[in-house]
């Protein structure tokens, strides 16, 4: 039986590499989109979502869309300069024929969990406003939740929106506080792990090799984003981010966690870095009462792509 999973996105170029694995690998069954703002705003992350499932021939997956803003401050207008205006590397798709699902993503959260309870498991490839405010509004699904994997945080290294925080979740810090707080299984993909995963150029050229529509889509929106690895992070290649959840998800073993309950800060140069207690400091009280959560921290790169690749050139 393949694992229902929602995905919430914020696409983004990396978003669409990761639906697109998602939707090329039979072991899951993605069961719904939802959308939030992030690298662009949710308006235009929804139109890309929609594009996504065209491009896919997956319109039969419904899209609910989500938060315009993040739970306590301004939307902070997206990161063009990584991903495009348009979310998509400035390709600038039509608009789509598809459109979204009238109930907002947290309640169709909460429905499609409630509705198979503890075999639905949440991926979020983005700010994590969504999945907060399904647990506000109903703090019990967290019981019927399978597991939360989301990639965002840095535990134990730099952030990359900020020197302190990684970007999904210093888009909003308050709704990653919340949802680390869960009473479910959480696993993070954060920077620890997925800036472990570098694709070189050579690798991403492959792509363009890939008969399909997703992979050809994949090859055109990348050219954008290796221009702002080469000239902004000085990288001949990109790290792999959203992708690295759906990696864990077929092949857990090519992974290495350690666990600890997360807090994450939200005043100051530090806000939105995610803080594990160890265990080994005088005063853990404000982590008292969370739950471990898996951290991932290493990772078999070279598996991880191969497998990646493997699935978009089907
Ligand atoms: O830090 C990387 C994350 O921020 C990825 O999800 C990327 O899509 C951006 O949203
Ligand atoms: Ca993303």
């Amino acid at each position: 039986m393949a694992r229902k999973i929602i995905i919430d996105t914020d696409p983004g170029i990396d978003d669409a590499m990761a639906l697109f694995y998602a939707l090329d690998s039979p072991e899951l069954d993605v069961v719904g989109l939802t959308t939030i703002f992030g690298n662009a705003s949710t308006e235009t992350c929804t139109l890309n979502a929609l594009r996504l499932l065209e491009i896919a021939g997956r319109t039969d997956i419904p899209v609910a869309v989500g938060c315009d803003r993040p739970l306590a401050m301004p939307f902070q207008g997206g990161a063009a300069f990584v991903h495009g205006a348009d979310g998509q590397g400035n390709v600038h798709l039509p608009l789509p024929q598809i459109k979204p699902i009238s109930r907002h993503a947290a309640q169709f959260i909460i429905d499609t969990v409630m509705k198979a309870p503890g075999e639905v498991t949440l991926v979020a490839f983005a700010p994590l406003t969504n999945l907060a405010m399904a647990l506000l509004l109903q703090p019990e699904i967290a019981h019927y939740i399978q597991e939360i994997v989301l990639m965002g945080g840095n535990a134990f290294v730099p952030g990359n929106a900020t020197p302190t925080a990684e970007a999904n979740i210093w888009n909003d810090p308050e709704a990653a506080d919340i949802v680390f707080g869960a009473d479910c299984p959480i696993t993070m993909m954060g920077l620890d792990v997925t800036e472990k995963i570098y694709a070189s150029s050579d690798v991403l050229d492959r792509i363009r090799t890939f008969d399909n529509p997703k992979a050809q889509h994949i090859a055109r929106i990348l050219e954008y984003y290796r221009m702002f690895y080469r000239e902004r992070v000085g990288l001949n290649g990109i790290y792999i981010h959203d992708s690295t959840t759906i990696t864990y998800l077929l092949a857990p073993a090519l992974f290495k966690f350690v666990n600890y309950p997360v807090r994450v800060e939200t005043v100051g140069y530090g806000r939105g870095k995610t803080w594990p207690a160890l265990g080994r400091s005088e005063n853990e009280t404000a982590w008292q009462g969370r739950r471990e959560i898996r951290i991932g921290i290493e990772v078999d790169a070279e598996k991880a792509i191969q497998l990646e690749l493997e699935r978009l050139a089907r």
